[in-house]
């Protein structure tokens, strides 16, 4: 890619890019959130065209006008934010757009299971065809996604933050498949915000800051050090232990929670914690093992069969999934473009959404368009939203900065003594990682009560005063920080009962 440069709305989101990258490497991307590496990536598989700049494929100058074209000379996208449509299987997901057919024009399903079957064994990916796209975990709808791109014969793939929404175990997967794609002679682009990762696989690294190109170093010579100033321009520090305050009254008590299991759920069997004051409790499991669950079983979003949920004492299960947000819950879901933001509607729109009758906003009930202008002006500037306007649609963001709209909103602007918070640093560049962390603990100064469900084991040891692990619905231990170790941990995610072993377990 030549001189390189995309303009939206007047302002520069990448100036006077070079990038060079060889046939048969692994070129990692890296850069803060909104440092505009989708972007790039989206102009070299043809969803955008460039304000200026050539590219050139083996050695020859081409233009893309859509993704066709570009799929057509063998590159393909694995996209940072799914291009999945829910309600379709995963065969009917995969072979989108070329279906083959048979002599009546009707969709040869036969042919396209074959083709299928066959990706899946080279590629060493699993997945069950004949499931709903909308009931697969995140981790199963990249593989759909990276199947896609495979049955399209692409030479050059492009993988967008790929390992962000994958357990370590995919994680593993994912990268042992990617190497060996590289062996097979393909090329490719990855882009992460995990430093270690990237030097763990990378052949070389090309680091984007505000558009431009600050440098491109090979492997060998790189550090996770110099990397993050590269990108940062500063020092960051995401490591240390959790806050040490004592903690307070009791807030939320689980009791015996169940709820049933359905085909695409095992369901929840008899879930049991309590939660207090100024506390973060994580709850770490490999993703799929009750998480979603859970946190739509406590917000009312999922029917529970039996068992209890009190906060302050009060019963929650049974109430309005509305009233019990009314009782001070603030949440971060799991899916931050379906589940926390509209992506159609603007910035500020966003970020006040449901907490409209708060009274920064206005007063008895009624807005002030003012107070509105700077609560969300200066919610934006302390969560250091990089964003064209307070005008600009959600959409516009990028994935990072859309993950920061929902920390403003529920961190800056809800009412809550109850944080309920799911992989709230997932796609986040590390100087905000940085910042969430010192957020959720400013959180617990404020005796608020913290639920941390997050597949990243060192973020729940990062930041839990305790940890419960959850095993197929189940809750297989919860233990002190102080005693928690990755090995016991990783026992207890594999579903191995620690007090067997002999290793100690504090009960709910
Ligand atoms: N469709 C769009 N309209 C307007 N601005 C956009 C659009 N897409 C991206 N931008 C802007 O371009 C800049 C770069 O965004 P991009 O998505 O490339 O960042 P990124 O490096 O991928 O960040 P992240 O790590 O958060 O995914 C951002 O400031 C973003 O707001
Ligand atoms: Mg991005």
């Amino acid at each position: 890619m030549r001189d390189i440069s995309k303009e939206f709305d007047g302002k520069w989101a990448l100036r006077d890019i070079h990038l060079s990258v060889e046939k048969g490497t692994i070129h990692a991307i890296v850069g803060e959130n909104g440092a505009g590496k989708s972007t790039l990536m989206n102009i070299l598989s043809g969803a955008l065209t460039p304000n200026q700049g050539t590219i050139l494929l083996d050695g020859r100058q081409v233009a893309f006008k859509n993704p066709q074209d570009a799929s057509r000379l063998g590159i393909g996208i694995v996209h940072q934010h799914f291009m999945l449509i829910p309600m379709l299987k995963v065969w009917q997901n995969a072979i989108l757009g070329i279906e083959p057919v048979k002599n009546n024009g009707k969709i040869d399903k036969k042919a396209a299971l074959s083709m299928l079957q066959k990706a899946c064994s080279d590629y060493a990916i699993t997945l069950n065809f004949e499931q709903v796209v909308g009931t697969l975990t995140v981790g199963e709808q990249q593989r759909v996604e990276i199947l896609k791109v495979m049955i399209r014969q692409a030479e050059f793939i492009i993988f967008d933050e790929p390992t962000s929404v994958l357990t370590p175990q995919e994680i593993e997967n994912l990268l042992s498949n990617i190497k060996s794609l590289k062996q097979m002679g393909k090329t490719i682009l990855f882009i992460s915000h995990k430093l270690e990762e990237v030097l763990g696989i990378a052949d070389r690294i090309t680091v984007l800051r505000q558009g431009k190109l600050i440098g491109t170093l090979d492997c060998g010579e790189a550090c996770v050090d110099q990397l993050v100033s590269m990108m940062v321009g500063r020092e960051v520090c995401i490591e240390g232990a959790p806050l040490q305050i004592s903690r307070g009254k009791e807030l939320l008590r689980v009791e015996r929670l169940c709820t049933d299991r359905t085909r695409f759920s095992a369901g929840l069997d008899q879930i049991s914690f309590s939660l207090h004051e100024s506390e973060i409790l994580g709850i770490a499991g490999v993703d799929g093992n009750g998480q979603s669950e859970l946190i739509e079983a406590l917000l009312g979003l999922r029917k529970t069969s039996s068992g209890s949920v009190k906060k302050h004492g009060k019963e929650l299960t049974g109430l309005s999934s509305a009233r019990i947000r009314r009782t001070g819950i603030a949440v971060i879901p799991p899916d931050r473009q379906t589940q926390g933001l509209v992506l159609a509607n603007p910035i500020k729109s966003n970020i006040i959404m449901g907490c409209e009758d708060s009274s920064l906003l206005g007063r008895h009930g009624t807005m002030k368009k003012r107070s509105v202008q700077y609560v969300t002006k200066e919610l934006a500037r302390q969560y250091d939203v990089r964003m064209p306007s307070l005008e600009a649609l959600a959409s516009e963001l990028s994935g990072g900065n859309q993950q920061k709209v929902i920390l403003a909103r529920e961190f800056g602007l809800r009412e809550s003594d109850l944080i309920i918070a799911m992989n709230p640093t997932r796609g986040l560049d590390v100087g905000a990682i940085e910042f969430v962390y010192e957020q959720l603990e400013s959180q617990k100064k404020k005796k608020k009560a913290v639920l941390l469900i997050s597949t990243e084991l060192s973020e729940v040891l990062r930041l839990s005063d305790r940890i419960a692990v959850l095993f197929q619905g189940r809750i297989m231990g919860i233990v002190k920080r102080s005693d928690a170790s990755v090995e016991l941990l990783g026992r207890l995610m594999a579903g191995i009962d620690a007090e067997k072993d002999g290793c100690r377990y504090e009960e709910a």
